[in-house]
């Protein structure tokens, strides 16, 4: 063979192994991303059901791009490890309620304090201002950042002991909290013994009597079944349950634009549809506790409510400087115009 056309051949045998091997890596770079998102709650619930439904619109939409899998009723982890997963990067996506980011952002307890929202157009209003700007920004730690805020209600009381009419009801009674330090004040405000679990430990708590009660939104205390080993409901409404959608920043923002901007417009969406829905849900779930009749619902009359108003006030003070000052006065501000 003359040199040339060898020199040929070889040129040619290298320019097909390159293109081979760059139809190799097209292949595999062209695998969908991969967003784990990971949740507490049962699917039938607000946030499953967002979860859910974020999930199918971006197979649909992002179809062969992004493959959203959720994992439900803390299959892959507990929400006291959920954050620390997010960091590390082993799962791209998780929605804890506030309450269980306030060690690394206290001012998050905002949304713990009793009573604090007049009503949900308040409770809206601060998420979508300038108060829950802030929040979003204080997510900078750990890596996180913050996509929405998604809603589930108001949370009630339940317990094993007695019917709760009134704050000295709640003397001596032992309550499951969320991992946040206002709610660990609000139940010494009155008395009772505050106890940090997670969500996943409730039921059998509850059922074994370590607990006496807890306090949670009718959906939670539906879906997770806390009715069937409670003999007391109690319809307070006294505190907020809300989540923060979050994810891993690095992995965000690495994400190709097209598929962060279409992500980000589901998540928009699904936002507008919890809100609309959250409430709707809550009340369904309630209806099927008080038809199943093995337990007791009582609602508290305004009077009756005002009374724990009074009970649990002192806590806003306490919690003045750890929370904010300004971000309380300004929710105070939307409770005067609304
Ligand atoms: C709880 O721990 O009671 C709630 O945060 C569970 C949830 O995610 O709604």
């Amino acid at each position: 063979m003359k040199k040339s056309s060898k020199y040929l051949s070889t040129g040619v045998a290298m320019l097909v192994a390159a293109a081979m091997l760059f139809a190799l890596v097209g292949t595999v770079s062209a695998k969908p991303i991969k967003i784990r998102f990971s949740h507490v709650v049962s699917p039938n619930t607000p946030k499953g059901q967002a979860a859910d439904m974020f999930a199918k619109l971006a197979n649909e939409r992002l179809a062969g791009k992004v493959e959203v899998q959720v994992f439900p009723n803390s299959q892959l982890y507990t929400d006291g490890k959920v954050l620390d997963a997010l960091s590390t990067g082993s799962v791209e996506m998780a929605a804890p309620s506030t309450s269980k980011f306030t060690s690394w952002v206290p001012q998050l307890q905002l949304f713990d304090l009793p009573f604090l929202f007049k009503n949900s157009e308040v409770l809206y209003q601060t998420m979508d201002g300038k108060v829950g700007q802030k929040m979003f920004k204080m997510l900078g730690k750990k890596n996180m950042l913050g996509l929405a805020l998604w809603d589930n209600g108001f949370k009630q009381l339940s317990d094993n002991k007695h019917e709760i009419r009134t704050p000295s009801d709640l003397a001596g009674l032992k309550y499951r909290i969320m991992s946040s330090k206002v709610l660990e004040a609000q139940f010494k405000a009155v008395g009772a013994n505050p106890l940090v679990m997670p969500f996943s430990e409730v039921y059998s708590a509850l059922e074994q009597g370590v607990i006496d009660g807890q306090e949670n939104t009718w959906s939670n205390i539906y879906s997770k079944k806390f009715y069937e080993v409670q003999k007391y409901i109690t319809g307070t409404d006294h505190g907020y349950l809300g989540y923060l959608v979050v994810t891993n920043a690095q992995f965000w923002n690495h994400l190709p634009k097209d598929v962060r901007t279409e992500l980000e417009a589901i998540l928009k969406e699904v936002t507008a549809w919890i809100r609309i829905n959250a409430l709707k849900i809550n009340m369904e779930q309630k209806a099927l506790i008080v038809a199943s009749g093995v337990t007791t619902v009582t609602d508290l009359t305004e009077a009756e409510k005002d009374a724990f108003r009074e009970a649990f006030k002192p806590v806003h003070a306490e919690f003045r400087d750890v929370v904010g000052g300004d971000l309380i006065d300004a929710v105070y501000e939307l409770n005067a115009k609304n």
